[in-house]
């Protein structure tokens, strides 16, 4: 257990955070299609390159989510597998472990890949895995969520977390509520609320050790088509609120995913959170908000790939001064 306990601190370690690049093939291929550049698995072997190539990424990264096709290619001039060549940086390899969403019941979600779990854990461990990710979707709407939805998804994070620690990863507990839609930020706070307190109720029937996870969940934010957009400092507070309310002292560590906010306020909101006193440290595990302008700057071409390098380090480096509120 006490390996699990480091490694959970050392991806939430102060002054870094996590980079999802995980993003599974079809929705790469839909990342690519933005930049009008075809998807193959050399195209992805190659963005991914370049991303975890970025001079200096270990100074602001601690842990790197892949997919599992990533998990199997190189580094293309060393040609070690993406793991080894992130252990040799200092960076921690983990894997997404869940595999998408089925329907539940009307506009709701559950996450699925509990079947043959353990193998695969114990497979990406023996590879170099460290940490996993699981991924569970929570839509605000009329009349939800649901309380059997939010049951379930809890229900299924618990097992996979529990199975994680069985193979020695560490489970990232990803409870995302969505922002799409029009509802309020208390909306949002309250199903945020109500999310993480089935999850660490589920967490603790099932005997998951707390100190040996790390929390991914969203912020508390108004819906992206809300009249009323919260400033940075009233997100803040109410992200503190909710999980000071839900999360306890147990955890090491907070990596919230960005959710579709743009870079800079994922960011900003990160900075102004870090300046709250909290039981857990406070970190990132971004995808687009980290990616977006290294993916827009790439665009396709080898020739960009040195500026695009940049920008990646640019989001990474910014994201590090917000963990210690320095921005
Ligand atoms: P975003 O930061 O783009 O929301 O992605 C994080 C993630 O890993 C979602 O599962």
């Amino acid at each position: 257990m006490s390996e699990l306990h480091a490694v959970a601190h050392r991806m939430v370690e102060k002054g870094k955070g996590i980079l999802a690049a995980d993003e599974s093939t079809p929705t790469c291929t839909k990342r690519f299609e933005s930049i009008s550049t075809e998807s193959t698995a050399y195209s992805r072997n190659y963005y991914r390159n370049l991303l975890l190539t970025s001079k200096g990424i270990e100074k602001f990264i601690s842990g790197v989510i892949l997919f599992d096709e990533t998990f199997h290619q190189s580094e293309l001039k060393t040609k070690q597998k993406f793991p080894e060549y992130l252990s040799n940086l200092g960076i921690l390899p983990g894997i997404k472990v869940d595999q998408g969403l089925e329907d539940f019941a009307d506009g709701e979600k559950l996450t699925k890949g509990l079947d043959g779990l353990s193998e695969r854990l114990n497979n990406y461990y023996s590879h170099g895995a460290r940490f996993a990710k699981w991924r569970a979707v929570i839509n605000i709407g009329e009349n939800l969520p649901s309380a059997d939805c939010i049951e379930a998804n809890a229900n299924s994070l618990a097992k996979y977390a529990l199975a994680c620690q069985q193979s020695n990863l560490v489970p990232i507990v990803e409870p995302e509520v969505l922002m799409d839609g029009s509802h309020t930020i208390d909306q949002s706070f309250d199903a945020t609320s109500k999310a993480l307190n089935a999850v660490f109720d589920k967490l603790q029937k099932h005997n998951v050790s707390l100190q040996g996870i790390v929390l991914k969940p969203n912020m508390v934010l108004s819906g992206y088509d809300c009249s009323y957009q919260a400033e940075i400092e009233e997100v803040a507070e109410k992200t503190i609120n909710c999980l000071s309310a839900n999360v306890p002292s147990e955890v090491p560590g907070v990596a919230f995913l960005s959710g579709g906010q743009s870079n800079e306020l994922a960011t900003l909101h990160l900075n102004e959170m870090n300046k709250y006193e909290t039981d857990w440290n406070l970190t990132f595990s971004y995808g687009r908000a980290l990616q977006q302008p290294a993916l827009t700057a790439w665009s396709g071409k080898k020739e960009n790939s040195e500026l695009a390098q940049e920008e990646f380090i640019k989001r990474a480096e910014a994201n590090s001064l917000a963990t210690l509120a320095s921005l």
